[in-house]
């Protein structure tokens, strides 16, 4: 599963690595110039020693003497934190004074760079060596004056400048990271504010959300929510007034169910039991319908557009089915039912028991409201929208009155028969599901009576 991303550790991160990153380029840059220089320095100082070494370098009787006192010797290596070496070599004679042990590069090998700066140890000591040639007379040969110090002081200036460099750019890293700390967590509390307020509402409350202290950022947000909320509250209305309905629908043949139940009780034998018996199945038959017509308003809402509910359909077939079924209740009233359509098949992704559902309400009441011996038609159009005509040339329905019949239990005052007023809602949820338009109108093929045109999206 993957981990919920916080945005406080992303900003947090987005905002303090690269400011790390500078501070340490910043930082390494700063202490290798002043390393450079603070190198340059005690270089230099080697170098005036070296020169001032080979000063003491003459020439007596045409022999080479390098003549340094004893207590000369003491106030050259006088250093409170290094220790100072020195050796004198010449290229005729070889080592002349100071110690031995000083690694030196070799005379003949020293070109002419001068002077000449490297690295050795001694006694088990590193040190800097800055080697520097001299030639008292044109005869003598050259002599190499070599001075090496250990590295204390340099180390202890390192240390210092790492120090004086590092400090200010902690302290920098620690005040800025506080404050992009605190300012985050600032920025974040309206969310966590509205987090709050939101958990501790009742389920009831489907109030919007207040636009007070809520940041720009996050009012598409609490917009979309609020939008959400909306729909929902217009949801549990309708639910609310279709269980209202629907409870009022039960009541009444419940009601009749029970006087004709006492009738029937006060009875003393068959024959006069017998018309109370009648209405008790009259009115169980309507209670069972209405159920049926609410369990099917009930599954057509509950389905979704998703491809195991939706299967591919011929339009046809289902249509031709569904008009077999019907054709007994038809004769019944003495209908002709009439089926047009095309033999090749028309497919479409539908519900095959809501689309089955759907055309059944408009036989039945085609049937029902159309003329007693006239006719009903049913045709299928093979168009880009496939369309499904269903046609009778009864009295038709006014065209003010057309929208409301679509209203759950809405029925045209004074209509025959035994209807609870679901039938033509369920149409328009089935016809919703599957995306399609619903149009009411007159039959003009029979110059009179109810069309209705069910147009299938694109398929
Ligand atoms: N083919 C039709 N011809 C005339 N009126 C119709 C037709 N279909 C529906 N109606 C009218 O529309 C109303 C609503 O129909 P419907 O929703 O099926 O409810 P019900 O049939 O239970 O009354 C009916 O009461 C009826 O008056
Ligand atoms: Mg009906």
């Amino acid at each position: 599963m993957n981990r919920p991303q916080s945005i406080r550790t992303q900003l947090l991160s987005r905002l303090t690595w690269p400011l790390i990153v500078v501070v340490i380029l910043d930082a390494s840059a700063s202490y290798f110039v002043a390393l450079h220089y603070a190198d340059l320095t005690y270089d230099r100082w080697l170098q005036d020693s070296a020169k001032s070494l080979a000063q003491l370098v003459k020439t007596k009787k045409d022999k080479l003497t390098f003549e340094l006192p004893p207590i000369a010797v003491d106030v050259f290596r006088w250093d409170d934190m290094d220790k100072t070496f020195f050796k004198v070599e010449s290229e005729a004679s070889g080592f002349m004074a100071g110690d031995k042990g000083l690694p030196s590069p070799s005379i003949q090998s020293r070109g002419n760079e001068e002077p000449f700066f490297s690295d050795g140890d001694i006694q088990g000591q590193k040190v800097r060596i800055v080697s520097v040639l001299t030639t008292p007379t044109e005869t003598s040969g050259d002599v190499l004056i070599s001075v090496a110090e250990t590295l204390n002081k340099r180390s202890g200036m390192m240390n210092e400048i790492l120090l004086a460099v590092m400090l200010p750019q902690i302290l920098l890293v620690c005040i800025t990271g506080f404050h992009i700390w605190t300012g985050i967590n600032r920025g974040l509390s309206p969310l966590n504010d509205l987090a709050k307020l939101i958990s501790q509402r009742s389920a009831k409350d489907l109030n919007p959300i207040p636009d007070e202290g809520v940041p720009l950022e996050v009012r598409s947000l609490t917009y979309t929510i609020n939008a959400l909320l909306q729909r929902l509250g217009s949801t549990l209305d309708t639910q609310q007034r279709f269980i209202e309905n629907a409870a009022h629908q039960l009541r009444t043949p419940l009601a009749g169910l029970k006087v004709q139940a006492e009738r029937a009780l006060l009875a003393d034998n068959l024959d006069t039991m017998k018309p109370a018996l009648e209405h008790i199945k009259n009115a169980a038959d309507r209670v069972a319908h209405l159920s049926t017509q609410l369990l099917v308003l009930a599954r057509s809402e509950s389905v979704s557009h998703s491809a195991n509910e939706f299967k591919a359909i011929d339009l046809i077939e289902l249509a031709r089915e569904c008009c077999m079924d019907w054709v007994p209740k038809a004769l019944e009233r003495n209908i002709e039912l009439e089926f047009d359509a095309m033999t090749t098949p028309v497919r479409m992704a539908g519900n095959e028991i809501l689309l089955r559902e759907l055309l059944s309400n408009l036989l039945d009441n085609a049937i029902c409201y159309g003329n007693p011996g006239g006719h009903i038609s049913v045709k299928i159009e093979p168009a880009f929208e496939p369309k499904l005509i269903v046609e009778d040339d009864g009295p038709g329905i006014q065209t003010k009155e057309a929208d409301k019949v679509f209203e759950r239990f809405y029925r045209i005052p004074g209509s025959r028969g035994e209807g609870c007023g679901l039938g033509l809602a369920i149409v328009k949820e089935i016809a919703d599901r599957h995306g399609a338009r619903i149009t009411v109108g007159s039959a003009k093929q029979y110059g009179r009576g109810t069309r209705i045109e069910i147009v299938f999206q694109a398929q």
